[in-house]
């Protein structure tokens, strides 16, 4: 079975103490991880180490950044590069979130970058997609998605996708509560999927762990997880609630 994971978004929120009971509070909840199942915190950058720690001893569980660098290393004040994450045992790091693109300009182009520099480093990137409110409402968000992964992952070799895992993300079911409907996620991860297996083939695609973001909670993640091509979620909102988060774990496939 292809790998299951619940990941979680802390985004900009939670001082360093608070960011530590969060941690504590779920890893003291019953919560079990199959083998083909993960748990992933993308916590913010100066709490990368102190989660690091908490959870070096578990089975499954890993540690992400938000974002990194398109650059290897020198003068770009206010950067992270691969290398400095790969020095703190970071192997996951999220690339592409709708609030990069929105507000921080990331395009395309600049997120092909972060996914090869990601590979480079032996780092699996979650990259996220997914359309507007109005592209939605226009009917053409299969092919907004497609040019995303298009200009962003296609000029990968198929070794190199089976490292990525894709997160489809609508904008409109982000930190909005409403979430896409499970027959709607399914629509769309089927569509990803089907065109991932017309670039690269049945096998690699089915290999290839597509995430559904926007609003997940505990009280829907078992509906939208049991659809047959979502294989797990990005949870922002909910994922800053041990109760929310761990419940959202146990709703893994
Ligand atoms: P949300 O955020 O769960 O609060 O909607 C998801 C995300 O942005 O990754």
């Amino acid at each position: 079975m292809r790998k299951q994971i619940a990941a979680a978004n802390w985004k900009m929120n939670l001082t360093l103490e608070q960011g530590e009971k969060l941690l504590d509070d779920i890893i003291a909840k019953p919560h079990e991880l199959a083998e083909h199942q993960q748990a992933v915190f993308a916590v913010p950058f100066p709490y990368l180490t102190m989660a690091q720690q908490k959870i070096a001893s578990k089975q499954n569980v890993y540690i992400a950044a938000q974002n990194c660098s398109n650059k290897k290393s020198g003068a770009y004040t206010g950067e992270t590069s691969l290398e400095m994450l790969q020095s703190l045992g970071i192997s996951v790091v999220v690339i592409g979130h709708s609030e990069r693109r929105e507000y921080f300009n990331e395009n395309n182009q600049l997120l092909a970058e972060k996914v090869n520099i990601c590979l480079e480093y032996n780092a699996t990137p979650i990259f996220c997609c997914g359309e507007a409110l109005n592209i939605r409402e226009a009917g053409t968000q299969n092919a907004y998605v497609e040019k995303q992964l298009e200009e962003s992952l296609f000029h990968l070799s198929a070794e190199q996708l089976q490292k990525v895992v894709i997160a489809y993300e609508p904008i409109w079911a982000i930190g909005t509560g409403k979430t896409a409907s499970s027959g709607q996620a399914q629509e769309m991860h089927a569509h990803l999927r089907s065109m991932l297996a017309g670039k690269y083939g049945n096998d690699v695609a089915n290999n290839i762990t597509i995430l559904y973001g926007g609003s997940v909670k505990g009280s829907n993640a078992k509906e939208l997880f049991s659809q047959p091509d979502v294989d797990g979620g990005l949870v922002g909102g909910a994922s800053l609630n041990a109760d929310e988060f761990v419940t959202i774990i146990n709703s893994l496939k």
